[in-house]
């Protein structure tokens, strides 16, 4: 049976916004690797509307009917009680707690400034807040066994850039610092987070536009970097093998999987005597020039077609 010889046997994981995309798959990885899971789904469309379990509860059953052990739990991530319930979910169906993987998400894109507050608000509530809530629910239940794994789903659209997502991009940064601030205040406990920025072929990007010949071409390309291929990362950094891993931030996309930089100074300059503003002008800016920034999107920085 999977679950005795897997690598994540005796495991106990938690995947939020697992009844379709990414989720589901890392959810099925995971219950196929020997993981006793809870399947977490709202079941909400891309914008955070409506719900429904039946997608959780699919994912559970196909879990089940390969040999594995799953539960489900319908509530949303952004409410504290629901993100309670979700982590008590694992305790009452198998006893503990292991690994929790953040995944649950909406989109609500728009031009800056047009973006209304409710659409900043809901984004950040779902993302950051639940990434949040869910991790501080788990958090008792490591901390007393001293021992736990974070996946946290980020993006390159908050670690790079895009257009018409700050929203999107402020939650999905904040993710970043949340995983690191959660790596160093629990290591002391044995406690390892660290993020995923997924490329694939969901729902969340299925609305890019194939009027011509070029574009349709690309999206048959995009179209193969499956959900799938994100799960494997997912299953490795909430397994023991992964037990030197945590603070980390990594790509994947298709069959490449990418160690991502974080922020560290890059050029410095120093004034003894302290520096004026037109001091700034006519020597920080010559200096520093050349090492500014382009305004990168994620697409330049990942500009070659997924291989
Ligand atoms: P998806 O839309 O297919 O799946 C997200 C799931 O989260 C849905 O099943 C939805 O019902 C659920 N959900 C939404 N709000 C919820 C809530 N409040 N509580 C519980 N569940 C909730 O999206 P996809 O593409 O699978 O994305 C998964 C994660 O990966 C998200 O965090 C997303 O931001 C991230 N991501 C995805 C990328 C991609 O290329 N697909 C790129 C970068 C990041």
């Amino acid at each position: 049976m999977a679950e005795e010889t897997g690598m994540l046997a005796s495991k106990v994981a938690l995947v939020t916004g697992a009844g379709g995309g990414i989720g589901r798959e890392i959810a099925l990885l995971m219950g196929a690797s020997g993981a006793r899971v809870v399947v977490n789904d709202v079941g909400a469309s891309l914008a955070g509307e409506g719900a429904s379990l039946s997608a959780a509860e699919e994912v559970a059953e196909t879990i089940r009917a390969a040999g594995g052990e799953a539960v489900t739990n319908g509530d949303s991530v952004a409410e504290a009680a629901g993100a309670e319930r979700m982590v008590q979910t694992a305790i009452d169906a198998f006893g503990r707690i292991d690994c929790v993987v953040n995944n649950a998400g909406i989109l609500r894109d728009g031009i800056f400034h047009k973006m209304s507050e409710a659409d900043w608000r809901a984004v950040i509530e779902v993302h950051l807040n639940g990434s949040f809530l869910v991790s501080r629910a788990a958090a008792p239940h490591f901390r007393k066994q001293e021992g736990g794994s974070y996946v946290h789903m980020t993006s390159t659209s908050g670690l790079i850039g895009n257009f018409g997502q700050a929203n999107y991009s402020a939650a999905k940064l904040g993710i970043a610092a949340l995983s690191k601030s959660i790596a160093l205040d629990m290591g002391r406990y044995n406690v390892r987070s660290n993020c995923i920025a997924p490329f694939a072929w969901s729902r969340m990007i299925s609305s890019i536009p194939t009027d011509t010949p070029e574009q349709e071409a690309r999206v048959e390309k995009l179209k193969q970097m499956t959900p799938a291929k994100i799960a494997p990362m997912a299953a490795f950094l909430a397994s023991d093998a992964a037990k030197e891993v945590t603070g980390q931030i990594f790509a994947v996309r298709m069959n490449e999987i990418f160690l991502m930089s974080q922020p560290r100074p890059l050029a410095k300059v120093h004034c003894g005597d302290g520096w004026t503003p037109e001091r700034i002008a006519d020597e920080l800016l010559p200096a520093f020039r050349d090492s500014f920034y382009p305004l990168e999107r994620s697409a330049d920085v990942f500009h070659w077609d997924p291989i």
